[in-house]
């Protein structure tokens, strides 16, 4: 048996992407299939957590012991971390968020016209949900905050900058983007000390192995 590295802790993770409505039968979506998020669910829960998952949707079931939060958008996203933030020790954001919603989506299906028109979308801004934990006053218990990272290129220069620029002492960067929906992953930790590198292995593997740097850091 693992040590319980994280009894006593609540752990809060959001996971999976959101969805953008456009109409009430389409959308906007970022790829994730939330198996990173479930995992270090899994991973914090197996380490003795009390554990809470705000997911976007995803085709995965809850893991068990596990308390999951189903939502939609990032708006709701946001609206559902807010709301559990408090007495949180630890807040780690795997979901891949969609930067943007439509501003003028429609409460009616677009119909198709015949005339070759098409819809002109108008976008705004989601809140970016882990720089407002992050902004937390430390008086009023900010948890310690985990950020990830999907950068394609220069990754090792980026993580730190997007570390400092989120204000959060972890980032976590994924090695290239071919990990989407794949059961493995290769990661790379960036604190104040450094980057460190986590060899690829399953995402179960990853997840206990980031558990343990997380414990580690909090205790
Ligand atoms: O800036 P970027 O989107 O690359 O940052 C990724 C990190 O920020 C991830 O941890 C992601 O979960 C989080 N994020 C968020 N809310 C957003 C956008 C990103 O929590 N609106």
């Amino acid at each position: 048996f693992a040590p319980k590295q994280l009894a006593g802790r609540r752990v809060l993770i959001t996971a999976g992407p959101t969805f953008e409505p456009i109409d009430p039968v389409r959308g906007i979506t970022n790829l994730s299939s939330g198996k990173m998020g479930y995992a270090i669910a899994r991973a914090a829960r197996a380490a003795g957590a009390e554990v809470t998952l705000v997911s976007g949707p995803t085709a995965l079931d809850a893991p068990h012991g596990v308390r999951r939060i189903a939502v939609q958008t990032a708006q709701q996203m946001h609206d559902a971390v807010m709301a559990q933030v408090p007495g949180q020790d630890v807040f780690i954001a795997v979901a891949a968020v969609a930067d943007w919603r439509v501003a003028n989506a429609s409460a009616q299906k677009l119909k198709k016209t015949g005339d070759g028109d098409v819809p002109q979308l108008q976008f705004e801004q989601n809140p970016d949900i882990l720089a407002a934990v992050a902004a937390i006053a430390t008086q009023a218990g900010r948890p310690y905050c985990v950020g990830f990272a999907a950068e394609s290129e220069n990754l090792l220069q980026y993580g730190e900058e997007k570390r400092r620029r989120k204000n959060i002492p972890l980032l976590v960067g994924n090695i290239g983007h071919q990990t989407f929906g794949r059961d493995e992953n290769e990661l790379v930790l960036f604190d104040e000390h450094g980057a460190v590198q986590v060899p690829r292995a399953g995402k179960q593997e990853l997840a206990q192995r980031l558990v343990a740097e997380i414990a580690r850091r909090i205790s």
